[in-house]
């Protein structure tokens, strides 16, 4: 059984839907660690219910301590690596890997990112999205799966989705699209890796 560790620091909604996907027998893996760097992180709260171990591991003591990121990115490394993963899903984590992270586990990390490849990298990609497309310069959008390396958002597209915009959408709308969506392509994504 192929083991995932998976990194969040918000709701989990996509940690949520690999964990059904394992349980519905549409995906063969284990989840071995659930790893947050926020505690208020729902995902946190989800993994618990599902009965996987957890790590909360924040930045902000090595920060307090003046240790650099790279420290912190380095023991996290160790930390996780504890867990024997065969593949890293960063679903909703945010927090930028230097490669005192990421050459610990070479070809092993990928990203959710909800828009498609080259486009609106960084945060409220979604809302940005929207923008764009009442300025009336897109009509669509998408969600990306790529493997991470140290820039943003950005690396070996592994899969895409389109998701278009449509002229009655709200930016609410917009986002159920999109996260369903993504829901969709992470277990896909997460399947294609594996086998
Ligand atoms: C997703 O839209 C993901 O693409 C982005 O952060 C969001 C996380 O959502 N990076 P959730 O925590 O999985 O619900």
């Amino acid at each position: 059984m192929k083991r995932l560790a998976v990194f969040v620091s918000g709701s989990g909604s996509n940690l949520q839907a690999l964990i059904d996907a394992i349980v519905e027998g549409q995906l063969e893996a284990q989840i071995v660690v659930v790893v947050s760097n926020r505690r208020a992180a729902h995902g946190l709260v989800r993994a618990e219910q599902a009965g996987i171990p957890t790590l909360y591991f924040p930045l902000k003591p090595y920060r307090e301590a003046g240790r650099s990121r790279t420290e912190y990115d380095a023991d996290l490394a160790q930390k996780v690596a504890a867990y024997k993963p065969d593949l890293i899903v960063l679903a909703g984590w945010m927090h930028i890997f230097s490669p005192a992270f990421l050459d610990h586990f070479p070809r092993r990390v990928l990203n959710l990112h909800p828009a498609l490849p080259e486009q609106f990298a960084g945060t409220q990609a979604i809302q940005r999205a929207y923008e764009v497309f009442q300025a009336g310069e897109i009509n669509h959008t998408g969600v990306m799966v790529h493997w991470v390396i140290p820039e943003v958002d950005a690396g070996p597209v592994i899969t895409t989705a389109e998701v278009p915009i449509y002229q009655t959408d709200s930016l609410a709308d917009l986002e159920r699209r999109i996260h369903a969506t993504e829901h969709r392509l992470l277990v896909e994504a997460v399947r294609q890796v594996l086998s």
